[in-house]
Formats: structure tokens, C-alpha cells, sequence
């Protein structure tokens, strides 16, 4: 099976100074302190949104952890059919993981990230995982990518995740060109 990706992408390459100044505005202020987490960052593919939150992760000092919105799932239901996860680094390994233990990692890290969210189909799990996602890091960093627009996100999730999302931060990359 494949386990949980939660150790950071390190095949990417990431440069900070090619991340997008749209990018790198919010990520500067909220890494100060001087605007709210989550950070949302949105645009077309290639925009640079999955290295930009790379690239923040490799200046911290803590656990980091990193899932695509697929991922995620895939981990979660892996623990809740008892599967035995993949070594991976601040995961314990010595015993079958629990969901809860997949929470807890991703609440006690020093900064989170949710990359590629809203690619589901499944509207009703996305959005109850990124309640929770958004719930188990309040206060905390965490970055979120999508392809899809704010209007889009305001339109398919519900209230209580749209009013969470506008806590925070959002970047709008939509007019960036393809880096690829
Ligand atoms: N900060 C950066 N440093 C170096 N290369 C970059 C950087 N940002 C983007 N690129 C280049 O552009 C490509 C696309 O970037 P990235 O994967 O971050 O886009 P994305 O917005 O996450 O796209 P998608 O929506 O398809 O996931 C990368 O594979 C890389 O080649
Ligand atoms: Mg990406």
C-alpha cells in the first residue's frame, strides 16, 4: 500500500526567490505575524503555488507536514481499514496508526500544508476534511493550494468552512502565468 505522504516533497526543487510576488506578500506577512493563518493560495496550474508553500517549509525548524488533499483521504481511510502505514518520518511505526494519530500529527506540527485542495469530486468529504484541517490548525501555520477560485470555494463548501477560509489570508494567483 501507500502510506500517508507526509514527509515533505523533497524531489520538488524550490527556489524562494522565484516564488510570485502575490505569493510571496502573504506569505511574508503572515509569517511575521501581521496577517491571519490559514493562508489560502489560489491560481491557474503552475502558478507555483506547491513550491511557494515548499519553499516556506524549508525555513522551518519543527515537524512539517504535507498532504494533498488525495493523500490525506488515502492516509485516513489506510488507518481506518487497520493498515500497517509506511515508515515516514514523526510517524511511529512500532504499531498500526489510528486516524487519530494522523490528526494529531498534523495538529502538533510546526506548520501544515494542504496542497491541491478541491480536486475531489466528492464535495461533502472534501469539504469535511477541510473543516477539519482547518479546525485542528486554528491559530497555527498552515498553507492551503487550489486550483479553484474563491467564488468557486464560496459557491461548493458550506458556511462554516467559507467563514474560516476569510479568517485568513488568501493570495490570488490567478492572473500569474505557467511556470512549467
Ligand atoms: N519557487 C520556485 N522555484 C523553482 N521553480 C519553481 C518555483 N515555482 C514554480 N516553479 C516551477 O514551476 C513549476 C510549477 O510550479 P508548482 O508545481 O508549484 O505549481 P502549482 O501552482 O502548484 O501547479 P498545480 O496547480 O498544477 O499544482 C514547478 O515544477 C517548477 O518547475
Ligand atoms: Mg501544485
Amino acid at each position: 500500500m501507500s502510506g500517508p505522504t507526509a514527509a515533505l516533497k523533497r524531489e520538488i526543487p524550490r527556489v524562494p526567490g522565484r516564488i510570485p510576488e502575490a505569493y510571496r506578500v502573504a506569505i511574508r506577512e503572515c509569517g511575521r505575524g501581521r496577517a491571519p493563518w490559514p493562508l489560502l493560495l489560489l491560481g491557474t496550474t503552475g502558478s507555483g503555488k506547491t513550491c511557494a508553500a515548499l519553499s516556506v517549509s524549508d525555513f522551518v525548524l519543527g515537524t512539517r507536514v504535507f498532504f494533498s488533499e488525495e493523500d490525506f483521504q488515502n492516509a485516513l481511510s489506510a488507518t481506518m481499514s487497520g493498515q500497517m502505514m509506511e515508515e515516514r518520518p514523526g510517524f511511529r511505526t512500532d504499531r498500526v496508526l489510528t486516524v487519530k494519530d494522523i490528526w494529531d500529527h498534523w495538529a502538533d506540527a510546526t506548520i501544515a500544508i494542504l496542497d491541491d485542495f478541491g480536486q475531489r469530486r466528492d464535495t461533502k468529504g472534501s469539504g469535511d476534511l477541510l473543516y477539519n484541517a482547518i479546525n485542528k490548525r486554528e491559530h497555527k501555520p498552515l498553507i492551503i493550494t487550489s486550483n479553484l477560485k474563491w467564488t468557486e470555494i464560496a459557491a461548493r463548501y458550506d458556511d462554516r468552512i467559507v467563514s474560516r477560509l476569510e479568517c485568513g489570508t488568501m493570495a490570488d494567483g490567478f492572473s500569474l502565468a505557467d511556470m512549467r
